[in-house]
């Protein structure tokens, strides 16, 4: 298939304006979409189902409301939701709303809303390998299934071919659903089940024509999540012909289900609760999520809500921190119930050589996706245009290779010397974060202002310097490695920061993962896009999908094993330090010690996570615990849990938690913080362990028993930690942790502590 960006663009700058015209026409009621949640216990026997119950329920409202003429004069059902919660999606007025408030069975409603996607780069290239050795080949997927709720498939993609997969899991309810240039023959025992959810997209825009109106991807996004996380494995995968490799999932016998709630022309709450819900009913084991709602409580993320539900039913929900670093307190997806992914960096570089006339060789950052010849040509360095920012001044550069200093962006630079008659740039920078991010559309190479020195010293030497450099090049095993990456979102969670959160961090940065064919994967200069059936892009989204992956194989290995008893393992097996054995470092702090605010518990290790010794476990009451002790009211609550048969007898903050956060408000006084915490034995028979802490600074943390003693599997041991610290004007963070090491040496159960301002950004 070729290119489409004419069409493409087209649509883009279509769309607003399309937009713009139909919210112009005045109607005689203004309706939008809310989702109402519904407690089922309240439905008439009369009913035959849910959905006859909320359907002769948005019937009635139109009875008691009656409205004139035209087409939009009454309530609308969108969805009917029965598997995460109870309840319905529908367009309603405001008067609408208020009647249905009175109705029996109500519990709360809230307006639909627009999700975000965690990529922060959807426009980006590659050369390489695929993923490297963190994660080791395995079969343990096999007969797991992950739900992805994203933007699509796409079928064809040589990732999702089946070979090697054994027939499908007798359990699966799942189905291919037909539609525009999507056919239920295009899954199989790899890709077991796609459907697409927009009736939220419609009921917001009723005129709207929905462009691919199937599970079809248009973006690239959701093929590149699911092939991260179960991808089979692809021989040769490459881009542009460049670094040929292996490419495969995390976890390459796991089966796919993709859910699209996400479409050109819209993306909205109704449509992601309508995906999560349909993939518990079908039976997925592991959700993958790599989108996330911003600045809602709990009790309105369709997230927290529709994970609840999954939860309730053994299904973990695996999802992204957001791309809004480096600042404290923008994460979203700080849901106490699933599993928070952050972002680090990959021990790999895109690299391109520079060659200077004197024969000096400089490794520098390129990801230029074409093979450009840049031989022997000369290099300029001229003060008045170094900055490399007036298109007027570069205008009459001569042909050859332009240095720019580090005064101004990379983005700004490359920019320009795109525009001019240069032949390419030779751009001098400090900044780490250019190493995240792969637009690269015009040749040229990154260099170091300790590099340059040697350059501007060869260039000053005589009159006649030149320089030849070569692209596509890839060096793996740089350091250190991992980073915590720079965008990814930091704790402490706005919507319950009680809860240190991330939770872990994965690979997200430069990730290579299956692409669509027929949209841009790359370009070069400003008109010129690039296909390619895989791309090289960054994000928690990208993070996500290998954390999604680890828990499936987890789950394969240990089928009994609860959503937190496995997101317990993939923590405290965490590895905080990096492959120079030092503490992983922040790439949005400048390179200081990245806190866990940043990083969760650290990089997950799978092969650790496989077995764990101890494990922290969590039940659904837990969690209602936690809910009762805060300040929800009892139908936000309901609107979580959904059902009364949980109590509210014994209201906790203090969450079965791997992880301990102690959180001050900014006025300086003593505070104590005391947890409490039970450990379960999943190693084999009798263990010892003892308890080694490391302070936050300024802190003191004691632990009691400071020796736990098992004398079988599946025993469970309590302790108590208290942390003692001071609040800060400042408003610093501070850090440590508590180790549980097995006197045998096997298990080393570890947890991250941190003392932390509450941070209020919404
Ligand atoms: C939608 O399209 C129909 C037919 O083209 C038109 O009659 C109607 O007014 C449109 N509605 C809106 C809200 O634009
Ligand atoms: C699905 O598409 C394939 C390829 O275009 C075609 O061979 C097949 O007959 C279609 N199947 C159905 C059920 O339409
Ligand atoms: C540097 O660039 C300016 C602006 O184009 C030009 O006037 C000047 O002659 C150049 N200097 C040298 C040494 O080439
Ligand atoms: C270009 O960069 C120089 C040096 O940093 C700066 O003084 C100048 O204001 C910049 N010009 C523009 C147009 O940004
Ligand atoms: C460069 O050329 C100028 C003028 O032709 C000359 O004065 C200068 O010495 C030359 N510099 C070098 C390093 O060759
Ligand atoms: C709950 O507490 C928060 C933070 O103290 C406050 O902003 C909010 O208004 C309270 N909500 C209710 C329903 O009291
Ligand atoms: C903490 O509060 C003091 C006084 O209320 C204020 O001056 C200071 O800026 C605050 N610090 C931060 C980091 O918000
Ligand atoms: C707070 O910051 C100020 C200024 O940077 C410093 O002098 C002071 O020691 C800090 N206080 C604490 C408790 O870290």
């Amino acid at each position: 298939m070729g290119l489409d960006n004419g069409v493409r663009l087209l649509r883009f700058i279509f769309l607003p304006l399309f937009l713009f015209a139909c919210h112009a026409r005045s109607t005689p009621v203004q309706r939008s979409t809310y989702i109402v949640h519904m407690d089922k216990s309240h439905m008439p026997k009369a009913f035959a189902s849910h959905h006859h119950w909320y359907s002769s329920t948005v019937d009635s409202i139109k009875s008691v409301e009656p409205t004139s003429n035209g087409h939009q004069s009454t309530p609308k059902l969108v969805y009917t939701y029965d598997n995460t919660f109870h309840g319905f999606s529908a367009l309603l007025s405001r008067d609408e709303l208020e009647t249905l408030k009175k109705y029996p069975g109500f519990v709360s409603a809230y307006a639909d809303r627009t999700v975000t996607l965690d990529t922060t780069h959807t426009f980006e290239f590659l050369s390489l390998n695929p993923v490297t050795g963190l994660w080791p080949a395995s079969d343990y997927g096999r007969d797991v299934i992950v739900g992805v709720i994203d933007t699509g498939v796409w079928p064809e993609s040589a990732s999702y071919k089946d070979d090697g997969m054994t027939k499908v899991p007798a359990r699966w309810k799942g189905i291919c659903e037909e539609g525009q240039e999507f056919n239920s023959s295009l899954c199989n025992l790899k890709l077991i089940g796609a459907r697409y959810f927009n009736k939220g997209v419609i009921a917001a825009n009723p005129n709207i024509t929905i462009s691919m109106n199937s599970a079809r991807d248009t973006e690239g996004h959701g093929t590149h999540t699911s092939s991260t996380v179960a991808g089979n494995y692809v021989e040769g995968a490459s881009y542009f012909g460049y670094a040929q490799g292996t490419a495969r999932g995390v976890a390459p016998r796991a089966r796919v289900a993709m859910y699209k709630v996400i479409f050109d022309e819209g993306r909205y709450a109704s449509d992601v609760l309508a995906g999560m819900d349909q993939a518990v009913a079908d039976g997925v084991d592991v959700i993958s999520i790599s989108m996330g709602f911003d600045e809602v409580p709990l009790y309105e993320d369709p997230i927290a809500i529709a994970s609840f539900g999954a939860m309730e039913k053994g299904v973990l929900v695996s999802s992204s921190a957001g791309n809004a670093g480096p600042f404290l307190g923008q994460l979203h997806n700080g849901i106490p119930w699933v599993l928070t992914v952050a972002a680090g960096s990959v021990d790999r570089r895109f690299a391109g050589t520079l060659t200077l006339g004197n024969g000096l060789t400089i490794t520098g950052w390129t990801m230029l996706p074409a093979r450009a010849s840049v031989v022997n040509l000369p290099l300029i360095y001229n003060k008045t245009l170094s900055a490399c920012n007036s298109t007027k001044l570069l205008s009459e550069v001569p042909f050859g290779i332009l240095i720019c200093d580090k005064t101004q962006s990379f983005d700004t630079q490359l920019e320009h010397v795109s525009l001019s008659n240069a032949a390419a740039g030779i751009f001098i920078s400090d900044d780490p974060t250019i190493f995240e991010f792969s637009v690269f559309y015009y040749p040229g190479v990154v260099i170091s202002s300790k590099d340059a020195s040697a350059v501007i010293k060869y260039v000053a030497s005589s009159n006649e310097t030149t320089a030849t450099m070569k692209f596509q090049q890839t060096i793996v095993e740089t350091k250190p490695a991992p980073v915590a990456a720079s965008y990814t979102s930091r704790g402490p969670a706005p919507s319950y920061p009680g809860i240190l959160k991330p939770d872990v961090m994965a690979p997200g940065t430069l990730i290579l993962a299956a692409w669509i064919p027929d949209g841009p994967a790359s370009s070069i200069g400003s008109n010129i896009f690039l296909s390619s059936d895989y791309n090289m892009i960054s994000g928690t989204s990208m993070a996500c999908p290998h954390a999604s992956g680890i828990a499936a194989l987890l789950k394969g290995a240990h089928p009994k094993w609860s959503p937190a008893a496995i997101r317990s393992a993939m923590m405290t097996t965490a590895n905080p330090y990096d492959n120079t054995l030092d503490q992983i470092r922040d790439n949005g702090l400048a390179l200081e010690i990245a806190s866990p605010l940043a990083m969760g518990a650290g990089q997950v290790d799978p092969n650790r996570a496989l077995d764990p010794g101890l494990i922290y476990d969590a039940t659904p009451q837990d969690y209602v615990n936690l809910l009762c002790s805060t300040n929800f009211t009892k139908n936000q609550i309901l609107t979580i849990t959904r059902s009364n048969s949980y109590s509210c007898k014994n209201p906790s903050s203090d969450l079965n938690y791997p992880s301990f956060i102690a959180l001050y408000a900014n006025k300086t006084r003593k505070m104590v913080q005391k947890f409490q915490r039970t450990v379960t034995n999943v190693g084999d028979g009798a263990s010892t362990y003892e308890a080694k802490v490391t302070a936050p600074k300024g802190s003191v943390v004691t632990v009691s028993p400071e020796k736990l003693v098992f004398e079988k599997k599946y025993e469970k041991q309590s302790y108590s930690l208290t942390i003692r610290y001071m609040s800060d004007k400042n408003m610093t963070v501070t850090f440590g942790s508590i180790i549980w090491v097995e006197d045998s040496g096997k298990h080393i159960v570890r947890s991250p502590i941190v003392v932390s301002p509450v941070i209020n950004v919404w």
